[in-house]
């Protein structure tokens, strides 16, 4: 189980302070927090696990300034190592899991990791900056929130919101169109990250935002190389990234973009992946299409062009992804969050955490969020899957059928929309779906990351919660239930798949948790494994 500020590395650094949670110099060569979308990679026998490490939550990050609210510097610079993603070699002795400090393969990528920017934007003067005039370059990642693997052994960390870390310090900066469109606002929300590094500070910067919103390359065994930005998958707010091979061996990537009233993406390498070849760039070029959904379980790609938009370019497509979509009249959706494929057929579902703006406000762009197709009820507030099999198996194909897996909801309070699907009983209630992953099995796992308030609408449902689903019957069953307060995300396995990793985050971010010391420590997000009493594979 490791937790934010366990060092990766020894040497001079003191024992993890759990108090304070240590310093901006111990956070850099420590476990970061706010754990999300991991993968484990296996090179020579060695375990490597990947994790994000989405944001730290503002209300129990400890700082040091007099007040214990303000940030200093060294929170600031405490909190921008806490972002990012965490790469460690991890070992099994005696039943138990650890991290091999000092492993070769440990690392860390923050919100200052240099990084190359690929695709079509690459160069733009969109994405130029006064730290990188060339536009081909950004310096970290931070809000990785899903993730996804590719078939080449790569990891994608997945940029979300990105947007709450931008603000101004002149209070006459205007914000622009396309800055409102993806959420960002002109006042800190609290990271306060400007008052150190003026990146973040629109009115100085007002390109900087552009060089955020990406999904992220990263090659896990080789400590040394250079993160890259995808521009080719589009900017909006990531989710995660979920990586088919099509039967020809073009590389598709199904994303959704979690704000209220967004889309669905995906995306077609231009190259073709060959097994043991050089596939290091096949994410750098290709198409991207954006779901639009009929009523009556069709459904189809649109492929986002300058042609199809209206846009100038392919490069302003890829900043401009939310503006590209909302051109095509693609489908808003109940904010897609992670998307998962069959591995024992060509199906592929997403969550749809849930929607209070449905049927109600349209999206930041404007577009109308009419009740109906996918998103069948007015101010979701309990969320639904939804599955799509592409036309004759084929993931490369424009058309797909569709239908909801599941539909969330509480059928002891509710006999309407709002009891659920039937699939949706008494003992396996649970409200907005997030992260999902199939194992190997043909098991779907559901993650949750809902109202935890266990009261009202929510009754039964109690904390966050974790749960089994069989795709062909439908039947779900509750797996796992978190600490207070938590979101459960992030799932992968050993390499012999009798541990399952899984991720707690923000355990007791209201005060209610001190989860996982106990006693009166500060809570912390944590990975935790879990093992069959028998030591039989698990997924
Ligand atoms: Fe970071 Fe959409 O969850
Ligand atoms: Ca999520
Ligand atoms: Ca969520
Ligand atoms: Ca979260």
């Amino acid at each position: 189980m490791w937790s934010p500020g366990g060092a990766i590395r020894s040497g001079p650094t003191l024992p993890f302070d759990h108090a304070r949670h240590g310093t901006g110099a111990s956070q850099e060569l420590a476990f970061g927090d706010n754990v999300d979308g991991m993968s484990l990679f296996s090179a020579g026998g060695r375990s490597i696990l990947v994790v994000n490490n989405e944001y730290v939550e503002l209300d129990t990050f400890p700082r040091g300034g007099d007040s214990g609210k303000s940030m200093t510097a060294d929170d600031v610079r405490k909190s921008k190592a806490a972002h990012g993603v965490s790469i460690v070699e991890i070992a099994r002795k005696d039943g138990r899991w650890s991290i091999v400090k000092d492993s070769r393969y440990n690392r860390r990528i923050t919100a200052d990791t240099p990084m190359k920017i690929t695709g079509p934007a690459r160069g733009h003067d969109l994405l130029k900056t006064a730290q990188d005039r060339s536009g081909t370059g950004a310096n970290g990642t931070w809000n990785d929130c899903g993730n996804g693997r590719t078939p080449w052994g790569t990891y994608l960390a997945c940029e979300e919101n990105f947007s709450n870390y931008f603000y101004s310090t002149d209070p006459n900066f205007k914000l622009t169109a396309e800055m409102k469109r993806y959420g960002i606002k002109g006042k800190d929300e609290g990271h306060a990250w400007a008052s150190v590094d003026d990146r973040f500070d629109l009115s100085k910067h007002p390109n900087e935002p552009n060089r955020a919103g990406y999904v992220v390359e990263i090659d896990p065994l080789d400590s040394s190389s250079v993160p890259k930005k995808r521009t080719a998958l589009g900017r909006f707010k990531h989710e995660n990234a979920e990586v088919v091979l099509a039967a020809n061996g073009r590389a598709v990537v199904y994303m959704g973009d979690d704000e209220r009233g967004e889309f669905l993406y995906r995306f077609v390498s231009s190259g073709r992946n060959v097994e043991g070849g050089n596939n290091s760039d096949l994410l750098a070029d290709g198409r991207l299409h954006v779901a639009k959904f009929a009523d009556g379980g069709r459904g189809e790609w649109v492929e986002l062009t300058p042609e199809s938009t209206g846009m100038k370019s392919r490069a302003e497509i890829c900043v401009f992804t939310r503006q590209a979509a909302s051109a095509v009249k693609a489908t808003t959706m109940d904010r897609p969050e992670w998307v998962a494929a069959n591995p024992w057929k060509p199906e592929v579902y997403c969550c749809l955490t849930n929607n209070t703006n449905r049927g109600k406000k349209p999206n930041a762009g404007g577009d109308a969020t009419p009740v109906g197709g996918p998103n069948p009820r007015a101010g979701n507030k309990y969320g639904q899957i939804v599955r799509w099999a592409p036309d004759g198996g084929d993931h490369l194909a424009d058309g797909f059928a569709w239908d909801l897996f599941v539909v969330a909801g509480n059928p002891t309070v509710h006999t309407d929309a709002y009891a659920g699907s039937k699939n949706i009983h008494k003992g396996n209630m649970f409200n907005s779906p997030d992260g999902l992953v199939f194992s190997p099995n043909g098991i779907l796992w559901i993650q949750t990351d809902g109202n935890y308030s266990d009261a009202g609408d929510f009754a039964g449902h109690g904390n966050n919660q974790m749960l089994a689903a069989d795709p062909a019957t439908g039947e779900i069953a509750r797996f796992m239930v978190g600490p207070r307060e938590c979101e459960i995300t992030g799932l992968t396995w050993s390499t012999d798949r009798r541990t399952m990793f899984v991720g707690i985050q923000h355990p007791g971010e209201k005060g209610n948790s001190h989860f996982p010391d106990g006693g009166g420590a500060t809570p912390c997000s944590a990975v935790i494994a879990v093992a069959r009493k028998d030591g039989g594979a698990i997924g």
